[in-house]
């Protein structure tokens, strides 16, 4: 989806410019809003520039540097936390070979934490773009990896 088409979905005004920022950083590979997008966006909202980056970085699901093309984000709150999420990460970061807050050299994955994924009585969870994944295991975890990995190929 163009920037162009995206912003058409909405009325130009500043209350539609999180969901907006959403959508279309989600619906981009790279999930990620460059600085040249965020000039039209802020022009398009009648906003300035400069409250269109303080939402990009307030908001952790937002972005001005890219990611991969699947963003993983590990639950951290105390449920999963006592139903094992430590265990989940160890097993994404072993076989990513990355650690929160990086992209794996490939461009595949990005790994990042969040807060709730209101899947608490289901913990530990994780969500893959817009899939969530719940009573995880680090075997679930690692078949999960693999489909992904397939899907690429
Ligand atoms: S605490 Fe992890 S899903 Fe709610």
């Amino acid at each position: 989806m163009t920037l162009d088409l995206m912003l058409q979905k909405y009325p130009a005004s500043s209350e539609y410019l999180i969901e907006a920022l959403r959508d279309y950083q989600t619906a981009k590979i790279d999930h990620c809003v460059t600085e040249m997008e965020i000039v039209k966006i802020a022009k398009y909202f009648n906003v300035t520039e400069s409250k269109v980056c303080s939402v990009v970085s307030f908001y952790s699901f937002l972005s001005e540097k890219p990611k991969g093309k699947y963003v993983i984000r590990i639950c951290r709150d105390v449920p999963c936390f006592v139903n094992k999420s430590e265990s989940i990460l160890k097993t994404l970061e072993t076989r990513l070979g990355i650690k929160p807050g990086e992209t794996t050299t490939d461009g595949l994955f990005s790994l990042e934490f969040t807060g709730c994924l209101g899947q608490c009585d289901h913990a530990p969870a994780i969500r893959i773009n817009e899939k969530t994944y719940v009573d995880l295991t680090p075997d679930k975890v690692k078949a999960i990896l693999s489909e992904y990995r397939e899907e690429k190929s």
